[in-house]
């Protein structure tokens, strides 16, 4: 299984599937990680494991339609099976989702569909829920919205900052992104009326 990273930031989701797959837990290969941002320390970190990176940045093209089509020649050239969304910050138009659809996972902070969106663990503090985590979903056209294939729970703790719940959610999201994408190679996942089915 050939997986296409798209990262924007700090690259932590992308670095535990770089590591499962070094230490022999995840069965795929990384084709090539794409930011959206030059500074995206995910380029480093990609290029410290002698991976494959390129920064597409959408100012540099005329509209969305055009820098998605680049983005799947990018994919396409690199044999991309699987595309894995860790942390992008872009919305992807439903051109490139029906393109790879039900092959775009994305990670979301939260036990969704609760709390979509940016600051998903500000959201679940600010609610007063007990209990958070994360979702490995496929991505639909919604923001943060597709069927799900797994989630994590995360006791909320009465002295909980948005900087400790963060923490202690982004070590279940590093445990279950390369975990949902071996299910992913193993061709144990099965969508069927917007529902992921594990064989
Ligand atoms: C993670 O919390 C992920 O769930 C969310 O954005 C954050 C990305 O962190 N979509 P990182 O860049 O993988 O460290």
């Amino acid at each position: 299984l050939v997986v296409g990273v798209l990262a924007s930031g700090r690259g932590t989701n992308l670095q535990s599937i770089i590591n499962s797959i070094e230490e022999g837990r995840l069965d795929a290969e990384i084709g090539i990680v794409i930011s959206d941002n030059p500074e995206a320390k995910a380029l480093l970190r990609a290029e410290n494991h002698g991976l494959k990176q390129q920064c597409i940045e959408s100012g540099d093209f005329a509209d969305t339609e055009e820098y998605e089509e680049e983005m799947i020649e990018v994919l396409e050239e690199n044999n991309v099976d699987l595309v894995a969304m860790a942390g992008f910050m872009k919305i992807l138009s439903s051109y490139f989702i029906q393109h790879y659809s039900n092959r775009i996972m994305n990670i979301h902070p939260s036990l969704l569909p609760a709390f979509p969106g940016t600051d998903a663990q500000k959201q679940a503090l600010e609610y007063g829920v007990k209990v958070s985590g994360c979702t490995v979903h496929f991505a639909d056209e919604g923001m943060d919205s597709g069927p799900i294939i797994m989630q994590a729970a995360v006791s909320v703790l009465e002295d909980d900052t948005v900087e400790s719940l963060s923490k202690r959610i982004l070590a279940e999201e590093h445990r279950i992104y390369p975990e949902a994408i071996q299910l992913y190679a193993d061709n144990k996942l099965q969508v069927r009326d917007d529902r992921v089915e594990i064989l």
